[in-house]
């Protein structure tokens, strides 16, 4: 059987057994709706306020600052949205350049309804200078600056960010960045922040907001009466249960998990350098999460994007050329843009996402795997 090296963890990773096992009752036995008044309902309740009990620790933050939600995407829409709408808190969005397209597209949303939004520049990493959020220091402004970025894992300085604009509402979308690096609110200084479960083997389709306590935050999701009416739907306690699992797992193993992500992260683009002419590296050495490496070719314009991670595919690799949410289509990437690559240099970008169970095996033989790829395209 054809060798199989999944490196694709910042699209999604696999489940752990652990965290399904946990996950099990929950979708059997105890279905129980934790709005309900009887016993089934009463301990899919004690269920869901342990699990934010304890993700609420994990981040340094109260229970009463979390809101589960299905995940980043609707945890940064309906941060941005409320904030400008149903909270009426903000009347301005400044967001980088690098943002998600889940920042970024709500927020374009907004502008559409005549809210005011700027771009914060970025420098050739992908970083935002924090002075430059200076001019944007005002209450009535909310500054949205990713933790690490899910295309080059490069660190934003989001404490730096806090202190030159401490007047502002500040949220980071933490959804790379939980369990690969620590994530604590009061250290940060953020009053929004952004969490998803897939990324750290959890289950799909559930995740969470940090609101800091002190914020009137409305819901932008209307029905019933839960998660303290800021988030309306009848709880999914068993992926609220994967979640905590995972997070769980996530921050105790966190220092074990990064060590091992960056020795392999270390090696990769060793072997990369000295195997692959005219590699070139989007992700700095220093101040990146441990377990992305993006990279693209000084001859990119003789590259197929798509072709190299189709031909990777061939070989039992799996790699992604950017943004997994915009993949199939053709558009550049905008981070790689943003960084000053040329679009032939954005498109043939490749991005290697490790976990904590890739080997170096793993690493050598998906090298192996793109020396065999590229070597006919250049011909
Ligand atoms: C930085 C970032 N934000 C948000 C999301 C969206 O999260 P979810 O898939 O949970 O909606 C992703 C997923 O790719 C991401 O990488």
């Amino acid at each position: 059987m054809m060798r199989r090296v999944y490196l694709d963890h910042s699209a999604t990773t696999p489940l752990d057994p652990e965290v399904l096992e946990a996950m099990l009752p929950w979708l059997r036995e105890h279905f129980g709706n934790a709005s309900s008044l009887h016993a089934w309902g009463r301990r899919a309740r004690v269920a869901v306020e342990e699990a934010r009990e304890e993700f609420a620790a994990l981040i340094g933050a109260h229970p009463s600052e979390i809101v589960f939600t299905s995940g980043g995407t609707e945890a940064n829409n309906a941060i941005l949205k409320s904030c400008c709408q149903e909270s009426g808190l903000t009347d301005t969005v400044v967001y980088s350049a690098v943002e998600h397209h889940a920042v970024i597209h709500p927020a374009e949303a907004l502008a559409r309804h005549g809210i005011r939004t700027a771009v914060l520049p970025v420098d050739s990493w992908g970083r935002v200078e924090p002075e430059s959020v200076r001019p944007w220091n005002r209450p009535r402004t909310l500054i949205s600056v990713m933790h690490a970025n899910n295309e080059t894992g490069v660190i934003e300085p989001i404490r730096a960010i806090r202190d030159a604009a401490p007047d502002a509402l500040l949220h980071t979308d933490a959804v790379q960045s939980f369990g690969k690096i620590p994530f604590h609110v009061g250290q940060l200084g953020v009053d929004f922040a952004t969490f998803s479960a897939h990324k750290i083997h959890g289950p799909k389709g559930i995740g969470a907001m940090y609101i800091r306590r002190g914020i009137d935050f409305k819901a932008h999701q209307h029905g019933g009466a839960q998660e303290r009416n800021r988030r309306a739907g009848t709880e999914p306690v068993a992926l609220i249960v994967g979640f905590q699992v995972a997070a769980r797992r996530a921050v105790e193993q966190l220092e074990q998990r990064a060590r091992h992500m960056e020795r392999l992260t270390r090696l990769l683009r060793q072997l990369l350098r000295e195997r692959i002419p005219g590699v070139l590296f989007n992700t700095p050495e220093e101040g990146a999460l441990p377990n992305i490496l993006n990279i693209t070719f000084a001859d990119a314009h003789k590259l197929d994007g798509d072709a190299l991670i189709l031909g990777m595919d061939l070989y039992g690799v799996g790699v992604s050329n950017g943004s997994a949410c915009s993949a199939g289509t053709m558009q550049p990437s905008h981070v790689l843009l943003a960084l000053g690559r040329t679009p032939a240099q954005a498109r043939a970008a490749i991005r290697f996402s490790l976990s904590k169970d890739t080997t170096e095996d793993d690493i050598r033989y998906a090298v192996e795997a793109l020396e065999r790829v590229l070597a006919p395209m250049r011909d």
